[in-house]
C-alpha cells in the first residue's frame, strides 16, 4: 500500500498564518501538524509516501521532510498547481501508486485512535473512518447499515446522520479510474466524497467508528483544540 499525504489547498481559514507556511507545517503542541497524519501512515506499515502540496511552500515541506529517512519512510513530492479539490490532488498520485491500494490522508487531520491494524488488513474496495460529531454539516456525512456505508453526502444542509467522514481514505487502485472520469462539483472541485460515493454505489464501502478524539485542524479553534488534546495526552 502507498501513502498519500494531501497538503495542498489555500488554508484560507488560517490566514495570515498560512501566508507564511503551509497549514500542515503549523505547530500542534510540540510538532508540525503533518507529523500526526504521517504517524498514521507509519502505524499502517506504509513506507512509500508522496506529499501533494501547492507550489507556495513546497520548498519548506521538502526541507523539513527530506528523503523521509529520519521518519522511517521514502518521501516523494508532487505539486498541485491549483486547488482543484482533494480528489484532484489524489489523482496526481496515480503513477506513484502504480496499481497498489492507497491510504490517502489529509495533512490537517489529527487522529487519536490507532488506525494501523485496519490499514494493514485492508482488502480492497473503500474503507473510511467515521466520527460522531455535533456539527456534521461541516463535513462529509455517512449513513450506515451495519459496517457498510449506504449513503454519503458532502456538507449537507440537512445531515441524515451525525457521522462525519474523517480525512483518512483507504481505496483500491480503481479510485484513479473514478477520478479520471469525474466532473467538478458546483464549487468547481473534484470532490473526494464523489470518489467514496462510487464505492458506496458498488456496495464496497466499509467504515470503522472512531472511539477517541479526531480533529480537522483547518480553523483557529480546531488547531488550538488539536494542540490542547495532544498536550493532555502527553501529560497523561
Ligand atoms: O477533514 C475531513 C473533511 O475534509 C471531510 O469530512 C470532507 O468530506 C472533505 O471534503 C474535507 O473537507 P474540508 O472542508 O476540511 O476540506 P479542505 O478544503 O479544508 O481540504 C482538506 C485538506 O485537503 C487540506 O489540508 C488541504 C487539502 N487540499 C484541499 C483542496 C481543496 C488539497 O490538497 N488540494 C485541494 O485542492
Amino acid at each position: 500500500m502507498k501513502g498519500i499525504l494531501i497538503c495542498g489547498g489555500t488554508g484560507s481559514r488560517l490566514r495570515p498564518l498560512t501566508e507564511i507556511t503551509n497549514k500542515s507545517l503549523l505547530p500542534v503542541y510540540d510538532r508540525p501538524l503533518i507529523l500526526y497524519p504521517l504517524d498514521v501512515l507509519h502505524s499502517g506499515g506504509i513506507q512509500d509516501i508522496i506529499v501533494i502540496s501547492g507550489p507556495e511552500h513546497m520548498d519548506q515541506m521538502a526541507a523539513f521532510l527530506g528523503s523521509g529517512e529520519r521518519f522511517g519512510c521514502r518521501m516523494s513530492y508532487c505539486v498541485q498547481e491549483k486547488p482543484g479539490g482533494i480528489a484532484q490532488a489524489l489523482g496526481l498520485a496515480e503513477s506513484f501508486a502504480d496499481n497498489e491500494d492507497v491510504c490517502a490522508i489529509l495533512g490537517d487531520n489529527v487522529f487519536f485512535d490507532d488506525l494501523g491494524e485496519t490499514i494493514k488488513t485492508f482488502k480492497g474496495g473503500a474503507h473510511l473512518f467515521l466520527k460522531e460529531v455535533s456539527d456534521p454539516e461541516r463535513f462529509g456525512v455517512a449513513t450506515m447499515d451495519g459496517s457498510t456505508i449506504v449513503e454519503i453526502e458532502e456538507k449537507p444542509t440537512k445531515p441524515k446522520s451525525n457521522l462525519a467522514v474523517t480525512g483518512c481514505y483507504l481505496y483500491d487502485h480503481r479510485c484513479f479510474d473514478v477520478i479520471r472520469n469525474m466532473k467538478p462539483s458546483r464549487r468547481g472541485e473534484l470532490e473526494i466524497t464523489d470518489v467514496s460515493r462510487w464505492y458506496v454505489q458498488e456496495q464496497q464501502a466499509q467504515a470503522t467508528m472512531l472511539q477517541h478524539d479526531w480533529v480537522d485542524a483547518g480553523t483557529f479553534e480546531s488547531l488550538y483544540r488539536a494542540s490542547s488534546l495532544v498536550r493532555e495526552k502527553r501529560k497523561a
